[in-house]
């Protein structure tokens, strides 16, 4: 529109798209950080990219996060009846409100459509856990989640996440000793894109990624830009990011 254009926004997307090596860059006006509209607007510029890329028999995917769950409230009954959401992994230590469950079910409701829900408890022993995986329920809703082809994710500060996520002092000292910047899936990357850390979890993992045709990532906020640049040296080219224009701001003073 005319609007992004007089707003250098469309600039702004080529050059961030080449900085980051990705297949397609929506910013949208604005910052994350200093005005909470901006995450209504994020939210819609993801139900805009899920739906062009929609087909039939869609199974999405999604991580947990405030992001995601303003994109769930975003999204509208015009999605195909056919389409199914999950979870894309178990807890991760979040709080009812950012985990994937919630999210998916909120999904599900504002679009008419399904979803499924992964119990997993967080903290039990490795025996408790396993007997868990033989459960049929479960291995059903893992099947689906291998199957996804979509998957809808955030990224995050590390020290953020670490510290809102139920984080143990020993895994707290990995992160900050690991200097990770971000995180996604559960995953903490240091500058360089290493993963320094990983909540262990079942469902999603970071390889799984290659696999999946449609991979969209939203986050925006200046105090996202360097996890969003760590996280992207070693993502997935096809990754599209939604970010907003605090970010990418940021991002592009390098
Ligand atoms: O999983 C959490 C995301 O990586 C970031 O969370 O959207 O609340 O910043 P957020």
């Amino acid at each position: 529109s005319m609007m992004r254009e007089i707003s250098g926004i469309n600039v702004m997307e080529q050059e961030l798209k080449s900085l980051l090596n990705l297949h397609e860059i929506v910013i949208v006006p604005g910052n994350s950080d200093e005005s909470p509209w901006v995450k209504e607007e994020l939210g819609r510029a993801s139900a805009a990219s899920m739906k062009r890329r929609l087909k039939g028999n869609t199974i999405i995917a999604v991580t947990g996060g405030s992001t995601m769950a303003a994109v769930a409230e975003r999204l509208t009954p015009d999605f195909s009846d056919e389409t199914l959401f999950v979870p894309a992994r178990g807890g991760i230590g979040e709080d009812v409100k950012n985990q994937a469950n919630t999210i998916c079910a909120k999904m599900a409701e504002h679009t008419g459509t399904r979803h499924r829900v992964l119990y997993v408890p967080d903290q039990v022993s490795k025996e408790v856990y396993k007997s868990f995986l033989k459960e049929p329920m479960i291995k059903e809703v893992l099947n689906l989640i291998k199957s996804a082809n979509m998957v809808l994710h955030g990224i995050g500060d590390a020290i953020t996440m670490a510290e809102r996520r139920k984080t143990t002092e020993e895994d707290f000292e990995k992160i900050t000793g690991g200097h990770a910047v971000g995180e996604a899936f559960g995953y903490y990357f240091d500058e360089a894109g290493e993963v320094v850390h990983k909540v262990p979890t079942i469902g999603l993992q970071l390889e799984d990624l290659s696999h999946i045709e449609n991979v969209i990532a939203v986050a925006g906020g200046s105090s996202k830009a360097k996890a969003i640049r760590a996280y992207m040296k070693g993502a997935p080219h096809k990754t599209v990011l939604i970010t907003d224009e605090g970010a990418a701001r940021e991002l592009l003073k390098g």
